[in-house]
């Protein structure tokens, strides 16, 4: 599938549901509204969906959310997608994931063959963690990811670099990182639906963090890409890589590979635009059948826009409605 600006879309990213059990104060409001059940896609519905992608060329998916170990029964969807991976099928399937339901799940994972995770955690400290998301126990976190180590499966930690909130960690995540074999990445804060406050008190320019780690520590760049927007060096003293996925400071659009499917069966095709194509009605309609569901993802990968307009600081408005947690 080639979008208009020659882009060959090949990762399509599904949030399985919009719920989370966390409140990350840059994610989501304290009051969140979620969608309601009865506009969810089942998760055969979605499997399919994901099906119809995967036969028009797309080879990685990442199962996302809100937090989409808490949707009841996905382990039924990772392991029917998982059943297609090999050859003209998937190459990887992986997960995004705030890493408190993995003490139960990462065997799960691991047999359905996912084999590396993504797992949020913006700080090592108790007190800041509980401060990030409103609620949470840092403890179940790490709990997660190590179980997550234990079953076998790769994890990079997400860290959302926040002025003023787990700046001054950063040094202690690429050390600790170091010691137990994770990769780090560190993500700007991107303008995306009504959070309660101001996120431009709380942006932070990667190019900025970037020169603070290089005092301490030797950053050897590296031409490793996962298909994902980060951008890799690896740290010579711990032998780990750190990526950067810098939209707002050196955004990364030209190369995207990428689009986005909601729980209730919207097509996103960029993060950062509010354009959006119902899969929905031709998945639901059988007298469409595939060429017609084939049809509908065609046209919307035709309509991909060159990238997104996020701008922080304006009015301090969001410059898309929706939150990250929706798609
Ligand atoms: P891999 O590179 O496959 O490891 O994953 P990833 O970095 O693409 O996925 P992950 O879910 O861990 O996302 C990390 C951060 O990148 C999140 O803040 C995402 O919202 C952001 N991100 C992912 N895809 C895009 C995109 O297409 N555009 C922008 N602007 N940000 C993205
Ligand atoms: N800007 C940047 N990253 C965000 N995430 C959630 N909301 C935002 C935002 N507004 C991150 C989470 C998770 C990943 C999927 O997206 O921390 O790691
Ligand atoms: Fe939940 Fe992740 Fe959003 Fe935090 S960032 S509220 S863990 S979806």
């Amino acid at each position: 599938m080639l979008d208009p600006f020659g882009r060959r879309i090949s990762y399509l990213r599904v949030s399985v549901t919009d719920r989370c059990d966390l409140r990350c104060v840059y994610c989501m409001s304290e009051d969140m509204t979620f969608l309601p059940k009865k506009d969810l896609l089942t998760l055969e519905e979605l499997e399919r969906l994901c099906g119809a992608f995967i036969d028009l060329g797309v080879d990685r998916i990442r199962l996302t959310g809100g937090e989409p170990l808490v949707r009841r029964g996905v382990m039924q969807l990772f392991g029917g997608l998982g059943r297609r991976i090999g050859e003209g099928g998937l190459r990887e399937l992986t997960v995004t994931t705030n890493g408190t339901q993995l003490t139960k799940m990462a065997d799960d994972l691991f047999r359905a063959g996912v084999r590396r995770i993504n797992v949020s955690l913006d700080t090592l400290d108790p007190e800041t963690f509980k401060a990030i998301t409103r609620w949470g126990r840092l403890e179940s976190t790490l709990d997660g990811i190590f179980a997550a180590k234990a079953a076998g499966l790769g994890v990079k930690i997400n860290a959302v670099a926040l002025k003023g909130v787990n700046e001054h960690e950063i040094d202690r995540m690429i050390a600790w990182c170091g010691e137990h074999g994770f990769e780090l990445t560190l993500i700007e804060t991107m303008p995306m639906g009504d959070v309660s406050g101001d996120r431009t008190d709380q942006y932070l320019p990667l190019s900025t963090v970037r020169q603070r780690i290089a005092q301490n520590w030797t950053l050897v760049p590296s031409d490793h890409r996962t298909g994902g927007p980060a951008r890799y060096d690896t740290v010579a003293e711990t032998g780990r890589r750190i990526g950067f996925i810098t939209p707002m400071s050196h955004n990364f659009c030209e190369s995207c590979n990428r689009v986005r499917l909601t729980c209730t069966g919207t097509l996103y095709m960029c993060l950062g635009q509010e354009d959006a194509a119902d899969l929905r009605a031709p998945l639901r309609d059988p007298s469409l059948g595939e060429a017609g569901l084939r049809d509908a993802i065609l046209s919307a990968i035709a309509r991909k826009p060159k990238g997104h307009d996020f701008v922080i600081g304006r009015d301090a408005r969001p410059s898309v409605g929706r939150h990250m947690s929706v798609t």
